[in-house]
């Protein structure tokens, strides 16, 4: 490995949203990205991105529920890089259902994608990012810090998000590696934009976590993680950032 060498940042949910955002500003603050999504065409719609930086940005189209995909495409990505320096993870799905209506399948997709998926990238990436000192952020949500209504499981996975990013901080405290999560407010993005919540819920109950100052734009959380992940956060270890415009605070 040259001095010169790009850093390499890989990036879940690459293709749409807080993802995409991430990939591009990454890009822009000098790392080469590895792009990692299930959606091949949102991947294959990140072209004009991907032409503006080439040899500088690579696409894996990945289910993160699987842990030996999640696993052989980590290493493929270092066997490629020699290294990687930064690992978001930010794919997620959400979903809002009465309680008494989770199915078992709706259950298990959305800890499968949103807490496991987690979880098998964090556990394949964590040895790399030991390596390069880097950094591991987790993107969590302000409904695993306070309670959401018409949530429960996506709700349940945000929380688990922020126990792990804890615990997984507690466990490498004696290493070099750097593990924190954000958990965002509302935000600008194609999984909010198409959001269903069943016609019967009681609005009073989905108002508190509505907030006071709007939706976020994707950037504003992908500055956020590009912070965390510079050298100016060499501090921050084991912290849970909240992007939400005072949500949570009240
Ligand atoms: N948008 C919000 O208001 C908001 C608020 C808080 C937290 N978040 C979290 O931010 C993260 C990004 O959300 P977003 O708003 O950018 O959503 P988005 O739908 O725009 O992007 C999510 C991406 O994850 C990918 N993905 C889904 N399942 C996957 C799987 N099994 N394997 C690999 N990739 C998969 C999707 O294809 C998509 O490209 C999620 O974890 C979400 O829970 C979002």
């Amino acid at each position: 490995m040259t001095k010169n060498e790009p850093k390499v940042a890989v990036v879940t949910g690459a293709a749409s949203g807080i993802g995409k955002a991430t990939l591009i500003t990454l890009l822009n603050q000098g790392f080469k990205v590895a792009a990692m999504d299930v959606d091949a065409a949102g991947l294959d719609g990140l072209s004009s991105v991907i032409k503006l930086n080439k040899d500088l940005c690579e696409t894996y189209v990945i289910d993160i529920s699987s842990r030996e995909q999640c696993h052989s495409t980590i290493s493929r990505i270092f066997e490629k890089n020699g290294r990687i320096d930064v690992f978001a993870n930010i794919a997620g799905i959400a979903r809002s259902e009465h309680a008494t209506e989770v199915s078992e399948a709706s259950w298990n997709e959305m800890l499968g994608v949103n807490l496991s998926g987690v979880f098998w990238c964090s556990q394949a990436a964590i040895p790399f990012l030991i390596e390069s000192n880097g950094s591991l952020i987790n993107v969590a949500s302000c409904s695993g810090l306070m309670g959401q209504a018409y949530t429960v499981a996506y709700s349940a996975t945000k929380g688990g998000v922020i126990a792990m990013t804890k615990s997984l901080a507690m466990e490498y405290v004696k290493t070099g590696v750097r593990i924190n999560a954000v958990a965002p407010g509302s935000v600008q993005t194609p999984l909010i934009n198409n959001y269903s919540i069943p016609e019967d819920i009681n609005m009073d109950l989905v108002k508190p976590y509505m907030g006071f100052r709007g939706m976020a734009e994707p950037e504003e959380i992908s500055n956020v993680i590009s912070f965390l992940v510079s050298d100016d956060a060499r501090r921050i270890h084991g912290a849970v950032i909240a992007v939400d415009g005072g949500l949570t605070a009240g």
